[in-house]
């Protein structure tokens, strides 16, 4: 298990392949805070965020299957969130490519906290209304069907 002070039990939708990659998310976004506190390099952070947008696709699609194999009804929600997400990520690797150009290190480094914060934030409040929503509906259609 890749546990990370991140981590909250609350956090959990009791599906298992999807909290396993909810974990690894987890440990994703930790892993931007020991970046930035340990100075890492500008490119070093980025490629990261590169890992994270790629590990984020593969994780919504994951999900978007199994909503669309079990026919959750809010599957059109989460999909419009998901898509918020990677136009956050894609935006702000952007602004981050500019900042890391014009070498403006007190813009880079704010913008860096800045996604780092956007990302807990996200995924707090993603997972635990929506993919706990979604996780309700599964355990009750993947017991009965
Ligand atoms: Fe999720
Ligand atoms: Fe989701």
């Amino acid at each position: 298990m890749l546990e990370c002070s991140l981590w909250k039990e609350g956090y959990l939708i009791n599906v298992k392949e999807i909290d396993a990659q909810h974990m690894y998310f987890v440990f994703l976004i930790d892993k931007v805070k020991k970046h930035i506190d340990s100075a890492q390099s500008k490119s070093a952070i980025k490629n990261l965020l590169h890992e994270i947008g790629l590990y984020a696709r593969f994780h919504f699609f994951s999900e978007e299957n199994l909503m669309r194999e079990y026919s959750y009804p809010e599957i059109d929600r989460q999909i419009k969130e998901h898509e918020d997400l990677i136009d956050k990520l894609s935006a702000t690797s952007s602004k981050l490519q500019l900042a890391m150009v014009g070498n403006y290190d007190a813009d880079n480094w704010a913008t860096m906290q800045e996604i780092y914060q956007f990302l807990v934030d996200w995924f707090e409040s993603h997972t635990i209304v929506h993919d706990k929503s979604m996780g309700h509906f599964l355990n009750k259609v993947m017991e009965t069907g």
